[in-house]
């Protein structure tokens, strides 16, 4: 397996389709996708094709019916449940269009949250969470709600809760889905400067204008993956 290390993600002919009365209905059809260590890859695609199936596959959410996956080289696809829970929790960064974030909590009691989850006091989860705190200017936020912040500062602070973890991917489902273009935009640079920093970054949008924000962008249509042309002399 040593020539798969250079992959971060390593998907090999994965179908899934879902039971529909008697019949099954295909939503993902032999799909392959790799993604290296430190690249920044777009799944650009249509409402209903398949792209939050294949999230939460690629996120161990759920298991597709036959093929392979590979993530850092590991064989989710030979993993029991608890060996997926376990996985979800360490190597995946979750970001959702609407933040997910607890609203009873504080921005600080948020953002540490995976780390106290796996048993980390808060004290040292908070000492460990402040450089990614800095980088994301919410140092003067900690102490709000959710509720008390704009859309653009709450993506901030579900991006500092998936960073934490040092997941091996931030995997991310149309997460500027929710912002004013101006908040969008910047989601988008942080991406960019998270990417530079050699985070490795998967994004899903039904928008091409956000895809482009990507280093490469992969198209699914019909439950079909297609990489894009060269996007050279753009
Ligand atoms: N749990 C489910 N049961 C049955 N059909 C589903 C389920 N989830 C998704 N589908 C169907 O699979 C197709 C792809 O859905 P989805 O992955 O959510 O697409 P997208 O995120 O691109 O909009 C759609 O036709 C949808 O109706
Ligand atoms: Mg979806």
């Amino acid at each position: 397996m040593e020539k798969d290390r250079e992959f971060m993600i390593l998907i090999n002919n994965i179908n899934k389709g879902y039971m529909l009365g008697e019949e099954k209905v295909p939503v993902l059809k032999n799909v392959c996708f790799q993604v290296k260590k430190g690249e920044f890859v777009a799944i650009l695609g249509p409402s209903g094709s398949g792209k939050t199936t294949l999230m939460n596959i690629i996120g161990c959410m759920d298991i597709a019916d036959s093929g392979e996956y590979y993530l850092d080289g590991n064989a989710i696809h030979e993993m029991e449940e608890s060996e997926l829970n376990d996985v979800r929790n360490k190597e995946i960064g979750f970001i959702f269009q609407n933040y997910q974030l607890i609203p009873t909590y504080n921005i600080l009691q948020n953002i540490i949250m995976p780390l106290v989850v796996r048993g980390m006091s808060s004290g040292e989860a908070e000492e460990k969470c402040m450089d990614t705190i800095r980088l994301l200017g919410l140092d003067h936020r900690l102490r709000h709600k959710p509720s008390e912040l704009s859309g653009g500062q709450k993506q901030r602070v579900s991006i500092a809760r998936a960073l934490v973890g040092e997941p091996a991917i931030l995997l991310a489902d149309e997460p500027t889905g929710a912002l004013d273009s101006v908040s969008g935009q910047e989601v988008l640079k942080l991406f960019g400067k998270l990417n530079a920093m050699g985070h490795t970054i998967v994004m899903i949008t039904h928008d091409l204008n956000v895809a482009k924000a990507a280093g490469r962008i992969v198209h699914i249509i019909d439950g079909e993956l297609s990489e894009e042309e060269s996007r050279e002399g753009e």
